[in-house]
């Protein structure tokens, strides 16, 4: 008998051979890219914990959809920051709020070449930064925010966004704003459900990106670093209340999840692979301990391996032409 038997290593020979028997693709239309706009800025301004990021101009932001509509990308997903906040974010469900403005000169400009998508939540709009209206002790108070939610979600529906990314983690929020939007004739505006949001490190460079007002953690409704099967049973929740695609996040630390949740839910499951991953990558790379596009790729890859449909992450338009060189 001829040793070894078994040869794997004759699957690995060559480049052709390799791409040939690869298991898992990663394609321009599976990225969405995540965007930061600025109330009253001329001129974009550098996320410095975020290297290549920018919290936009509305007039770079329309140059920044037209470059992902031209890469390919399967969408955007618009974040607001504006001026001035106020304890119910009033800013958020207000036309001429930042995100609202900005999301219909968006969709005007490529609404039909990608899938305009925006952030719901509280958190850029309050000016005590969490994603809720606080109660009388200060706590945030699931049913006054799930209200909020319904105003904001029509008010993005209204301003031309084709799918509301639901972030703030509030019980029965996808149902909510699923209801209000059919009541209003929106029955076609997609609800993209961050169902498994786990609390953590891993947002800091986020908080710069949209100026955050928050002291203090989002521990009583986002979910522990600990808990695997609690974040596959918010997915089955979020399916069961009409969501049209549930997500995992953050993506790498929380491969498990994505696998677990891959597994049990018959929607499409997306992760975003979040400000503190992309950071770690850009500063390790910057001091030449790693190599940059090697890491990037390789981790979205093993995001798409784990069971993601699809990746929203700040390297989208990057990784776009990487893919296409790759070719
Ligand atoms: C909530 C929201 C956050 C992120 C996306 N949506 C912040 C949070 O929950 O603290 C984080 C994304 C990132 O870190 O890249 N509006």
């Amino acid at each position: 008998m001829p040793y070894p038997i078994h040869r794997p290593r004759r699957l690995r020979q060559s480049p052709a051979v390799r791409r040939l028997v690869r298991e898992t693709h990663l394609v321009p239309s599976q990225l969405v890219l995540p965007l930061f706009v600025r109330e009253g800025l001329t001129e974009p301004l550098p996320v410095s914990s975020m290297p290549g990021v920018v919290q936009h101009s509305l007039d770079s932001l329309r140059r920044a959809v037209t470059d992902a509509a031209a890469a390919g990308l399967g969408g955007v997903m618009l974040f607001g920051v504006p001026a001035v906040r106020d304890a119910v974010g009033s800013g958020a469900d207000d036309p001429r709020g930042i995100l609202n403005v900005a999301t219909a000169a968006v969709a005007q400009e490529v609404g039909d070449a990608l899938v305009v998508q925006t952030d719901l939540c509280l958190d850029e709009f309050t000016d005590h930064g969490h994603c809720g209206v606080l109660d009388a002790r200060g706590r945030v108070d699931n049913d006054a925010t799930l209200e909020r939610y319904a105003a904001m979600g029509l008010a993005q529906a209204r301003a031309g966004s084709a799918m509301l990314g639901l972030s703030g983690m509030m019980d029965g929020q996808v149902a909510h704003v699923r209801e209000a939007l059919d009541a209003e004739g929106f029955s076609d505006t997609l609800l993209l459900a961050y169902s498994a949001k786990y609390a953590g490190a891993f947002y800091g460079p986020f908080r710069e990106a949209v100026d955050s007002q928050l002291t203090g953690d989002r521990r009583t409704y986002q979910l522990d670093a600990g808990n695997g099967r609690e974040g596959v049973r918010e997915a089955l929740l979020d399916v069961e209340e009409g969501a049209d695609v549930v997500m995992v996040k953050p993506a790498l630390p929380y491969l498990d999840v994505l696998a677990e949740v891959r597994a049990s839910v018959g929607v499409p499951v997306w992760a975003y692979q979040v400000s503190g991953e992309y950071a770690m990558v850009e500063a390790a790379a910057a001091h030449g301990w790693i190599d940059r596009r090697g890491a990037a790729l390789e981790s979205l890859i093993a995001i798409r391996r784990a069971g993601a449909d699809a990746i929203l992450t700040y390297w989208a338009l990057e990784a776009a032409r990487w893919l296409r060189d790759d070719l």
